[in-house]
Formats: structure tokens, C-alpha cells, sequence
């Protein structure tokens, strides 16, 4: 199976949220396609899709960011999704070893993302790509109502 992992474009957006809707099975929340074409925008280097034979098979939406929450300046992976007819070969470490090319190239040294810790698939789909638990914790406390 060849599989090529170019830029996304926009005219990318159908099959980029037809794989998301394969992978949840529910049809995309309306704000996903105005957060791809933004993010396209933003940082088109960032955001990659991998053909298979023509088809979109996966995809990987990463941006540049920093100073938020004290964190430096970091390459951040906002979702990777790989069809599941295409899961288990080698689409999203080729997708992901592709941005990390793209963000050492704009002198990013860490890239992060972030995960459900108690997802031990997703969690260990990145440590196989040799991500560690980071010293970053997110904190959270119900809104209070009035
Ligand atoms: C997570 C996901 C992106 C992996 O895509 P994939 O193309 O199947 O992954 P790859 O085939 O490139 O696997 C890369 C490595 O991760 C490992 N891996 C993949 N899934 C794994 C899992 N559930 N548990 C442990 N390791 C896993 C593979 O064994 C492989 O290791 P190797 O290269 O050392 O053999 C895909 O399953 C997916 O789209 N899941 C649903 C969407 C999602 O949860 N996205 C992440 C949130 S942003």
C-alpha cells in the first residue's frame, strides 16, 4: 500500500470530516469546518492529509503556539484521525513524522498534544511514537450556577 502524505487544501475539508464522521459514526458538529478552513488559514504547513490511491485516508490538523499557560513556543497536534479500514498502518506516524519535520523547521523543539489519560489506546498509540507524559496538567472545576 503506497501511501502519500501532502498538504491539506480546502478543497479537502469534505473528506477530511467524512473520515471524522467514520471514525466517531455521528455526523461533525458545525464549527469543525469553519476550525479547519481557519486553521488552514493560519498555518496551511500545519495541516497535512495521507492519500491512499487517491483517497483521503487520514489526516493530521497541527498549529505553532506558545506563551499561553506558560508553555514555550510548541508544535501542537489538534487532532489526528486515520479511517479505520486504514488503522494499524503505519498513516498516522507517517503523518505525524511529517509535521515534526515542518515544526523543527520553524525551530519548535517539542511538540504536544493532549489526550484522555485514561484512553489507554490513544495514550499508547503515543508513546509508540515516543511521546512522555508531559509536566503540564490541566486542571478543572465546575461553573457554578447562580
Ligand atoms: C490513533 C490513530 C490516529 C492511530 O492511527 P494509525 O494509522 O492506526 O496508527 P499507526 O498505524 O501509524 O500506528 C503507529 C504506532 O502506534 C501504535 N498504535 C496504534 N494504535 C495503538 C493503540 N490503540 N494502542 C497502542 N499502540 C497503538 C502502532 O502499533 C504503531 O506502532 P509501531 O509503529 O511501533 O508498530 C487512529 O487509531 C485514529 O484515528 N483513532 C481515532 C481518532 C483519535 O482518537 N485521534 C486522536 C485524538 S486527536
Amino acid at each position: 500500500m503506497s501511501v502519500t502524505v501532502r498538504r491539506m487544501t480546502p478543497q479537502d475539508t469534505e473528506a477530511v470530516l467524512s473520515v471524522n464522521e467514520t471514525i466517531t459514526g455521528r455526523p461533525h458538529e458545525a464549527q469543525w469546518e469553519s476550525r479547519i478552513i481557519d486553521l488552514l488559514a493560519r498555518n496551511p504547513l500545519g495541516c497535512l492529509v495521507a492519500e491512499v490511491e487517491g483517497k483521503v485516508a487520514g489526516f493530521i490538523l497541527g498549529d505553532i503556539r506558545g506563551w499561553e499557560f506558560a508553555i514555550p513556543k510548541s508544535g501542537w497536534i489538534e487532532i489526528v484521525g486515520v479511517d479505520p479500514g486504514f488503522q494499524g498502518k503505519g498513516i498516522a506516524r507517517a503523518l505525524i513524522e511529517k509535521l515534526g519535520l515542518y515544526f523543527r523547521n520553524h525551530n519548535v523543539e517539542k511538540i504536544l498534544t493532549m489526550v484522555d489519560w485514561n484512553d489507554a489506546g490513544l495514550v499508547g498509540f503515543f508513546r509508540a511514537l515516543g511521546f512522555e507524559r508531559s509536566e503540564f496538567i490541566v486542571l478543572e472545576k465546575e461553573t457554578v450556577r447562580k
